[in-house]
């Protein structure tokens, strides 16, 4: 027969699962500006980053910039979420050493990964340039899995144009488009090829020059984000709308009050998440730490959008449902 003290220490077991089972379908907060510890306790590497979603599952692919990596390489991590909020590292995706002699200082930035389903590859898209940035080219590197290992294709200027910044859109009809910075004419949104390998339209030249562009489609409207060039400082990013990605597009204005530099945040994209209740759209910025660029942190925040409008609220920690939609930021 049990103890009466075994029997409520089971009882008490049963309940710390019960409590464990239940934190795990409690939102996890998302903390802007601070470090963000990875399944391994590590801040995650992933800046100028993307997100691709892959059934239920999130995969964020960024710029791997810790400390102690081998330099003769270049790293794009990837890692997954089912929450957005906790983040496991699956692996480099890529680890690239010059693929075309571009320089020894070459430099990989703002990696961004579109899955074709007819071809069933992950194509990866990446701004690749030389110390001094003039190369200015885009890379394309493909994988059969979403995590990698990721091979590289080639580099190309697209459409011929000068291409730094880059930014991932994809439309509610899946269509697929890259947003580049072209230095001395403003920001182009592109269609890519059916494959994703090349670029095979124009959609629109904004004659604004904006860095870390990212666009989202949010009922019926185009909006588009920018930052200004002012290298790794922050500056007061800005926003207009269209209602084709053809334009014409609106006047830009700020997307957070100018003194506030976008709260030391720079865009790289517009992550929408439609749930049973809510759609949230998330800003997803990297608030850069060019001398500890290991340390650079992210601002993700629900952007309040709607009826031709955009506002960053100010960075606050926040919890998403990603199956409601709903974001709620504390007090
Ligand atoms: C701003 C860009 O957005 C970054 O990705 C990086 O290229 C820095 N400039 C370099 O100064």
């Amino acid at each position: 027969m049990q103890s009466s003290a075994l029997r409520t220490s089971q009882i008490f077991g049963a309940l710390f699962s019960l409590l464990l089972l239940n934190a795990g379908a409690v939102p996890q907060l998302i903390q802007p500006g601070e470090l963000w510890p990875d399944d391994r306790g590590q801040h995650i590497q992933a800046h100028g980053g993307g997100i691709l979603k892959v059934g239920d599952t999130y995969y964020w692919f960024g710029e791997e910039r810790s400390r102690g990596l081998n330099p003769t390489y270049r790293y794009v991590s990837c890692y997954s979420s089912t929450n957005l909020a906790q983040w496991t590292f699956r692996k480099h995706a890529l680890k690239v050493y010059d693929p075309e002699h571009f320089h020894a200082g070459w430099i990989l930035e703002r990696p961004k990964v579109f899955y074709n389903a007819k071809t069933k590859k992950f194509v990866m898209y990446m701004h690749v340039d030389d110390e001094g940035y003039k190369l200015a080219r885009v890379g394309v590197a493909v994988s059969d899995t979403v995590d990698g290992d990721y091979q590289w294709v080639k580099s190309f200027r697209p459409l011929g144009h000068e291409s730094r910044d880059i930014g991932q859109f994809v439309d509610d009809d899946g269509t697929a488009y890259l947003i580049f910075e072209d230095r001395p004419f403003g920001f182009r949104i592109v269609k890519l090829s059916d494959d994703y390998l090349d670029v095979e339209k124009e959609m629109c030249l904004i004659p604004m020059h904006m860095e870390g562009g990212a666009v989202v489609h949010y009922q019926g409207l185009y909006y588009a984000i920018g930052s200004a060039l002012t290298g790794w400082n922050a500056n007061p990013n800005k926003y207009a709308t269209a209602k084709s990605l053809e334009g014409p597009w609106s006047e830009f204005k700020d997307i957070a009050p100018p003194e506030k530099n976008t709260f030391g945040a720079q865009s790289t994209m517009m992550v929408k998440v439609v749930g049973t209740k809510a759609t949230t759209v998330i800003f997803m910025g990297d608030i850069w730490k060019p001398a500890t660029q290991w340390d650079s942190r992210y601002l993700w925040m629900p952007l309040e959008i709607g009826d031709g409008k955009l506002a960053l609220p100010e960075p606050k920690p926040w919890t998403l449902d990603v199956v409601t939609g709903e974001a709620v930021i504390q007090k």
